[in-house]
C-alpha cells in the first residue's frame, strides 16, 4: 500500500512537471547542444575565467562559436525578436527592442536549442558559482536585445546594478566601436560592492549612477560575433552610442544570489507598506 502511494506521488510529480519530449528525443536539439557545449569547453578556460572575474570583474573570450553555430544563434535571436512583443517602446530614443524569456522550458518550447545549451551550460555555471559561493539562481532571466542607431541607448550612464548579478553576454553580431559595445570602468567593482552590501544590510535605496566621465580608466569591450562576456554588475558599466547604419544584437543571461533577491523582496515590501 505504501509503495503504491509513493509511486502515485511520483507519478503526480512527473505529471505536474512540464514535459517536453523534444528534450529527450530531438536529434537536432542534441546535436546543437553537443556542439555548443564542445565549443564552450574548447574555448573557455575555466581557471582564467574565474581569475579574471575575480580580479577585474569581467572575463571576455572571443569567438567561442564558429560561423555555423553563430548562424544558429542568430536564427534563434531573429525568431524571438519577431515573435514576441518588445518590453520597450521601439520608437523611443533608445531605439531598442527587448524580449525577456524566463526559463529553459520556454526556450525548448520555442526550439531555441543553442540558447538553451548556452544558458544551461555547466562550465559557465561553475564560473558564476565561483563568484556567489552561496546559493544563486542560474540564468533565471534571458534577454534578447536588438538596438538600432542611437546616441542614447538604454543604460547609457555609468552605473552599477542595485541587485548584483553575473551577466553572460553573447555578441550575436560583430560588436566593434560603432555597434555600441559594453563599456566598463576598470577596478570599480570592489568599492561598489561595499556600498551595495551596506544597502543589503540596512535595506536602503542607494544611488548607483556614477558621475565618472569618459576616458577615466574605461574600457570598451569590443569583440567579433560569437564572443562571450561574463561580468560582475558591481563593475561600473554602460551601453555606448550605436552609430548610424549599425546595429547591436545581444543575448544576455542574468544570475542572482538569493541574498540579492531577498533584499529586493524586503525593499519592495518596505516601500509599499508605508
Ligand atoms: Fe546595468
Amino acid at each position: 500500500m505504501l509503495k503504491l502511494k509513493l509511486n502515485l506521488k511520483k507519478l503526480i510529480l512527473v505529471k505536474n512537471k512540464y514535459i517536453n519530449f523534444d528534450y529527450f528525443i530531438s536529434t537536432e536539439l542534441n546535436e546543437i547542444k553537443k556542439k555548443v557545449n564542445y565549443s564552450i569547453i574548447s574555448n573557455i578556460d575555466l581557471n582564467k575565467a574565474v581569475k579574471d572575474l575575480n580580479n577585474q570583474g569581467f572575463y571576455l573570450v572571443e569567438k567561442v562559436f564558429d560561423e555555423n553555430l553563430i548562424n544558429q544563434f542568430e536564427k534563434e535571436f531573429d525568431y524571438v525578436i519577431e515573435k514576441y512583443n518588445s518590453t520597450f517602446d521601439e520608437t523611443s530614443i533608445s531605439n531598442s527592442s527587448q524580449v525577456r524569456i524566463f526559463n529553459q522550458k520556454n526556450m525548448i518550447k520555442d526550439k531555441l536549442y543553442a540558447c538553451s545549451a548556452l544558458f544551461g551550460n555547466l562550465e559557465i555555471k561553475n564560473i558564476i558559482k565561483s563568484h556567489f559561493k552561496k546559493k544563486f539562481i542560474f540564468n533565471s532571466d534571458i534577454f534578447f536585445q536588438r538596438s538600432g542607431p542611437t546616441k542614447k541607448p538604454l543604460a547609457s550612464e555609468y552605473h552599477f546594478d542595485i541587485l548584483n548579478s553575473i551577466k553572460v553576454w553573447l555578441y550575436v553580431d560583430d560588436c566593434y566601436e560603432d555597434n555600441g559595445p559594453l563599456e566598463v570602468v576598470k577596478e570599480s567593482f570592489k568599492q561598489n560592492k561595499e556600498i551595495r552590501e551596506v544597502s543589503y544590510k540596512n535595506l536602503n535605496k542607494i544611488s548607483n549612477v556614477s558621475n565618472i566621465q569618459e576616458h577615466q580608466n574605461t574600457l570598451k569591450l569590443t569583440a567579433p560575433k560569437g564572443s562571450i562576456i561574463i561580468f560582475n554588475t558591481d563593475l561600473l558599466h554602460r551601453a555606448t552610442e550605436i552609430k548610424s547604419n549599425f546595429i547591436r544584437k545581444v543575448i544576455r543571461g542574468h544570475s542572482f544570489s538569493e541574498k540579492a533577491l531577498e533584499y529586493n523582496y524586503e525593499l519592495q515590501r518596505n516601500y509599499t507598506s508605508h
